[in-house]
This record gives C-alpha cells, sequence and structure tokens, in this order.
C-alpha cells in the first residue's frame, strides 16, 4: 500500500490499531496551538506521491477544521498524492434542515467546506436523518460504514434477555440495524426535543418484557439527556437496570456521569471517540474500508 497515516492527538489509540492492521507505520505530524489560539500545524514525515489519510474524529469539530484545512492545504503543497479523512464521529449532521427562518443548515456548508481539502471520507453511523446519503452534502466520495453487526456481537456475547429500546424515530435505524443482525426484539419511542438539554420520551409500553434486560441503544450521546428520559421511564415500569449503548460517546461536560446516577446496568459505547465506555472496536471496520480504496 502506498499509504500514510496520520491522526490528531486524541485519535492516537484507533490510530495505531488501524496501522497495525494495515500493517503500515504511523507518520509524523505536529497539531498544537499558539498561546493566543492559532493554530500550528507541521508535516515531519515525506508524504510525496503518497496516499495521505489523517484520522481525526470530529468531537469539538470547531477546533479542528482549521487543523485539517492546513493540514490538507500543506501535505498537498508537499507532493501529497491524494488526502483522505477517516473521521470515525462526523460533525454537522444534526442541524440538516432550516427548522426556524434565518437558521444556517450547518450539514451543508459544513460538507461543501470540507470537500474543498479533502479527496475522500470514511466514517461511521453518521446521523442521515433528512438527507438520504453523505452525497447529499458532500461532492467527495464518502462512505458511511455501520456497527450494527459489531454492536449486535456485543449484546449476543454480553445480555441475558435483551429488548433493544429506540428513544426516537432517528435512532430506528440503529434500532432495526441491531435487531436484525441478532434477532432481538425492539421497542421505539417518541421524543419531543423542547430545547439543547430538555427532552421528552413517550412512556414505553413493556409490559410483555418485564424479564428482558433493556438494552437502549442510540447513535449520539451528547447531553445524555435522550439517554436519562428514557432510562427513568424504564426504571419506573419496572424493568431491569437499563444497558445503555451509543456509538459516538459525544458526553459533554457532566453528562456521563449524570447518566451513571441513573438505574443503568452499565454504558457501552464504540470508540469512535476515545472514552471509558469504549467496549466495541471499529478499527476492524475502518481498515476493511481504507484498504478498499
Ligand atoms: C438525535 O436525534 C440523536 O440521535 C440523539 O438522540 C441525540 O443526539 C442525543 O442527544 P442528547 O444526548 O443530548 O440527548
Amino acid at each position: 500500500m502506498n499509504h500514510i497515516i496520520f491522526y490528531f492527538p486524541q485519535d492516537e489509540k484507533l490510530a495505531k490499531k488501524i496501522a497495525k492492521k494495515l500493517n503500515l507505520d504511523l507518520a509524523d505530524a505536529i497539531f498544537r496551538r499558539f498561546p493566543d489560539e492559532e493554530t500550528y500545524v507541521q508535516i515531519n514525515t515525506n508524504v510525496e506521491n503518497k496516499n495521505v489519510i489523517l484520522i481525526c474524529s470530529l468531537k469539538h469539530p470547531d477546533m479542528k477544521l482549521l487543523p485539517i484545512i492546513f493540514f490538507a492545504e500543506t501535505v498537498r503543497a508537499l507532493g501529497a498524492k491524494s488526502i483522505g479523512l477517516v473521521a470515525p464521529y462526523l460533525a454537522y449532521l444534526r442541524q440538516d434542515t432550516q427548522f426556524k427562518p434565518g437558521e444556517a443548515v450547518n450539514s451543508k456548508i459544513f460538507g461543501t467546506l470540507l470537500s474543498r481539502y479533502i479527496d475522500w471520507l470514511i466514517t461511521i453511523d453518521s446521523h442521515l436523518h433528512r438527507h438520504a446519503s453523505l452525497s447529499e452534502v458532500y461532492s467527495i466520495p464518502a462512505y458511511n460504514l455501520h456497527t450494527a453487526n459489531l454492536i449486535a456481537t456485543w449484546i449476543e456475547g454480553n445480555v441475558d434477555q435483551p429488548v433493544l429500546i429506540g428513544p426516537d424515530e432517528e435512532s430506528k435505524q440503529w434500532v432495526t440495524g441491531v435487531a436484525k443482525h441478532a434477532n432481538i426484539p425492539y421497542i421505539l419511542l417518541q421524543k419531543i426535543r423542547h430545547g439543547d438539554r430538555e427532552v421528552e420520551i413517550s412512556v414505553p409500553q413493556v409490559a410483555k418484557y418485564k424479564k428482558c434486560t433493556p438494552v437502549l441503544v442510540d447513535d449520539i450521546i451528547s447531553t445524555a439527556r435522550t439517554m436519562i428520559e428514557t432510562v427513568r421511564h424504564l426504571n419506573n415500569s419496572g424493568m431491569r437496570p437499563t444497558i445503555c449503548i451509543g456509538v459516538h460517546a459525544i458526553f459533554v461536560n457532566s453528562s456521563y456521569q449524570d447518566l451513571l446516577k441513573e438505574n443503568i446496568e452499565q454504558v457501552v459505547t464504540c470508540n469512535t471517540i476515545q472514552h471509558p465506555t469504549n467496549k466495541i472496536d471499529v478499527s476492524e471496520l475502518l481498515a476493511e474500508q481504507i484498504m478498499k480504496i
């Protein structure tokens, strides 16, 4: 392979796993901030005629966008053959329409901007809701991989009598995907979002699943309010403690600690964003897709 892998500091652990699977050495770059918070990027590995890959999960996207652009422009100037971004978590897909007059449609603006600087993109379980595919917002080849079978395998190996719970309409694609792989029953709830941190979840009808272990599945855990409100309903319905599974562990501020205060058995996430709850490894999934490019 004529590929070379760079990584953002927060993604070192995942980058090492991917590089090992691809039998590649990791390349060296410095990403840091000047005291005034401007960005500094330095490429320390020869990239001439190489297919350059940058692994950078997009939690805190605003802090990473400029470093990615500076990186891409610099490696291109140094003779890179192509530049691909592996963003296991891809940000700016939830604001995918104008909900109120005058709002920016972030998904399109962000996708258009990134597409100018990179040649391809790989991500995992991107939040596609009103957009049918990434090609509606990215003009470059953009591959959206899925963790449904990895999550299903984890549940099969770790949970006694599971029933999947999807907290809202948007979680349907993840819940039904996992349910199909592992042949597990599921319940989908309704969510009304009143604000960034205020959500209302419908009361689940769980009478026939009383002996099951509720496994809450969602793509993103951010403020964790969606999980917390759902866990409270399940608890009030007399269910066993809940297992909370999220693909992307964003966990803003104290949200992880807040979730741990609820009646839950455990929190499980994929390592698309590094977090103590990472139990499902996506490195093989990513390495396989990189090999096809
Ligand atoms: C949105 O519909 C997503 O699928 C998640 O449900 C949402 O992002 C979770 O956000 P939070 O953790 O802030 O409730």
